[in-house]
């Protein structure tokens, strides 16, 4: 068994990915070839977004945003400790200083009142908090309107970091629609996965937007002049065109992905397991399918010794990683961040899991309950 099968989707669509891969080849257009801004163009209205830009991965499309925002050394960024490094990593990219708020313990996310409590915390310790980077952690959107709201009214700029969350909703809207714009990621395993790294930032702002294209290309507006200070961060015409064949299949894999996750909601509801809440409103791509367990580190080694992989996303959160020590954080401080790194196992998930295997994994876990409590 698989944790995410991406060898089984390849022979699903191996055709259609091979002849797109031999066209770019044959083509010779092999940076920012048409395949990009065709893709650019069908994601935009697909997320619901004036404007779409590929971009070399999903950490690139994050650093892209926040040097596009000019966001620097005097600048205070607010985000989770609860995600996968690249959130806080490129903030500090910029020379910005990190401000972890706590999260959620049901939606594992940042909400409106974890973000104010962190912001005037570090009001009061003079720090200049410009954004707020909010993760929709696997695949969950879920506070982004209200935390629209809460960011006009104190003039600061929403970030989404949609990385794990192309194709989720919340109150009607796409997630990489909210905000002043949004970063996602094709890495493989996504929900929408490359064949290698790749990204793309979406944004109404016409203006960040233009920026964003001339960053990713040393900042160059038109040939030998550079406008501003750049990186190489374009998203490869080979990736883009199969990332075009695989959206093709997008709608259906979401709509499998669902019916993955009801059928695990189902099998596991009477075990004494604790499942991310998903508000109404929001609709979970379920990048991850992670639950909140006791005996977290036995029960992986059960089920791993049962042929069935697990993953913990995340078992240290960044506050507490050695790269952040500098900030100051101490064990304690994010006390639901902290609590979750110890409780939380993802299970296989993608949208080609069979019943029975969902149906051997169910049973695994009961197994290790019936002996463990
Ligand atoms: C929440 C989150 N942010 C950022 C990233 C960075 O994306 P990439 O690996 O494409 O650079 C990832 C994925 O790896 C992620 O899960």
């Amino acid at each position: 068994m698989e944790f995410i099968d991406l060898k089984k989707q390849y022979r699903l669509y191996q055709e259609e990915l091979e002849e797109a891969a031999l066209r770019v080849l044959r083509s010779g257009r092999y940076i920012l070839g048409p395949e990009v801004k065709e893709l650019e163009e069908k994601l935009a209205s697909f997320v619901g977004t004036k404007y779409a830009i590929g971009t070399s991965s999903g950490t690139d499309a994050l650093l892209l945003i926040l040097k596009a925002l000019e966001l620097g050394p005097q600048d205070a960024v607010i985000t989770t400790p609860f995600t996968f490094v690249a959130t806080a990593e490129v903030i500090r990219r910029v020379g910005a200083r990190v401000i972890f708020a706590d999260i959620d313990p049901e939606t594992f996310l940042l909400t409106p009142e974890t973000v104010s409590e962190a912001l005037e915390k570090a009001r009061q310790k003079g720090y200049q908090v410009r954004a707020v980077v909010a993760v929709s952690l696997f695949g969950l959107p879920a506070y982004l309107p209200e935390l629209e709201t809460f960011c006009d009214r104190e003039g600061l700029w929403l970030i989404e970091d949609a990385c794990q969350s192309l194709g989720a909703e919340c109150a009607g809207r796409r997630s990489g629609s909210f905000g002043v714009a949004s970063a996602t990621s094709f890495f493989p395993a996504k929900p929408l996965g490359a064949y290698g790294d790749a990204g793309m930032v979406f944004t109404d702002d016409e203006g960040l937007a233009q920026k964003i294209k001339a960053l990713r290309v040393h900042g160059q507006t038109e040939r030998y002049l550079h406008q501003h200070q750049g990186l190489n961060a374009r998203l490869d015409t080979l990736q883009a065109a199969l990332l075009l064949v695989k959206f093709k299949h997008f709608s259906r894999e979401l709509e499998l992905r669902q019916e993955v996750a009801k059928r695990y909601r189902e099998l596991l509801k009477d075990l004494p397991v604790e499942f991310q809440q998903v508000p109404e409103e929001c609709y979970s791509v379920y990048a991850q399918f992670t639950l909140r367990v006791t005996k977290r580190d036995e029960l992986a080694n059960f089920l791993s010794e049962k042929g069935i992989p697990t993953a913990i996303h995340y078992p240290r959160p960044l506050h507490l990683q050695p790269a952040f020590e500098d900030l100051g954080y101490a064990q304690g401080e994010l006390r639901e961040a902290e609590r979750l790194a110890q409780e939380v196992i993802s299970l296989p998930m993608h949208p080609f899991l069979s019943k029975e295997d969902q149906e051997k994994i169910a049973a695994a876990i009961a197994a290790f309950y019936q002996e463990a409590l």
